[in-house]
């Protein structure tokens, strides 16, 4: 357990499906609370039957109830029903209790207003975190407690990393960056495997060498600490082979198709945003 920061403290999730069941399976993982102190809620019985098997915590199909025990109570079903969802449970919500929501461009402002709870945390995870490689972007209000945002940081960092920003238009921008970020890769991953088949290699081993190479040169640059322009200009020799592919990829725009491509998602973020209010 780390350091009693969750010593009696139930914690509540509304919205058992993928996030919800990753961050239970991250913090059971990592022995951060015991799995007694978790209750779930979800519509689906037999979700709940496989998390009590699993896990061991307690489920229930009423919000209510784990919405009532929850010293930190967790949102993580899907944009389109949270206000559905937090109707019956306005003002039913210990005031002293945290609230963090992991729902894409719901505002703090929206939640707090709806709950009638100030103590609030938004966050905006990514797909790893369902393995426990996750990039989670996180604020919350200012009635948020000491104690609580270690917490919060703590529950988040059970899906992979975790950043903390101090201005919410921040979580808009993670959205675009790191939120949809993973397919932006996932397209990349899917082009450069394409690229190898074209070529003659078998798919499944040309997606081999791409995998491989997408996660050598990532942690690459991690440990380095070197800009990337330095490491690409490493393996970049005078009239060779990498230096007429980039030439290429720059011809045909590719660095300012991803920039603007991320600008894209923002903008949407920030109207998706704007629609919530
Ligand atoms: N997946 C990601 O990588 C990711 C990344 C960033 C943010 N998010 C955010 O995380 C949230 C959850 O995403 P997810 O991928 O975990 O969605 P999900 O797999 O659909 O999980 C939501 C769960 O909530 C259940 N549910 C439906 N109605 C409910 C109700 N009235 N009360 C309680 N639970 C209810 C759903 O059941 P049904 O199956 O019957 O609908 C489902 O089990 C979303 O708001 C999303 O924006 C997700």
């Amino acid at each position: 357990m780390s350091g009693g920061l969750f010593e009696n403290t139930t914690i509540g999730f509304i919205g058992a499906g993928a996030m919800g069941t990753a961050m239970i399976a991250g913090l059971l993982n990592k022995n951060i609370i015991k799995a007694d102190y978790i209750i779930a809620a979800d519509p689906h019985e037999e979700k709940g039957e496989k998390l009590v098997q699993d896990y061991g915590i307690r489920f229930t199909t009423e919000n209510i109830e784990a919405a009532r025990e929850a010293d930190v109570l967790v949102f993580a079903v899907k944009p389109q029903i949270l206000h559905r969802v937090m109707n019956p449970l306005r003002g039913k919500v210990d005031h002293a209790s945290l609230i963090i929501s992991i729902v894409a461009s719901a505002k703090m402002r929206t939640l707090v207003g709806e709950l009638l709870n100030s103590r609030v945390v938004r966050a905006m995870p990514n797909t790893p975190a369902q393995i426990g490689q996750g990039m989670t972007v996180w604020c919350a209000t200012d009635e948020v407690e000491d104690r609580q945002r270690r917490q919060a940081a703590s529950l988040l960092g059970a899906l992979g990393e975790q950043l903390y920003v101090d201005d919410e238009r921040l979580l808009d921008m993670a959205t675009a960056l790191s939120g949809s970020g993973p397919a932006y890769v996932f397209l990349f991953i899917e082009a450069m495997i394409d690229a190898g088949v074209r070529m003659g290699f078998t798919y499944r081993d040309a997606s081999k060498l791409v995998m491989q190479t997408l996660r050598g040169a990532s942690e690459f640059a991690q440990v380095s600490g070197l800009h990337p322009a330095q490491l690409r200009n490493q393996v970049t020799s005078p009239g060779g082979t990498t230096a007429a592919g980039l030439y290429e990829l720059e011809k045909l725009h590719f660095r300012t198709a991803i920039a603007e491509g991320i600008w894209a998602a923002y903008q949407r973020a920030v109207e998706l945003g704007e629609e919530d209010e």
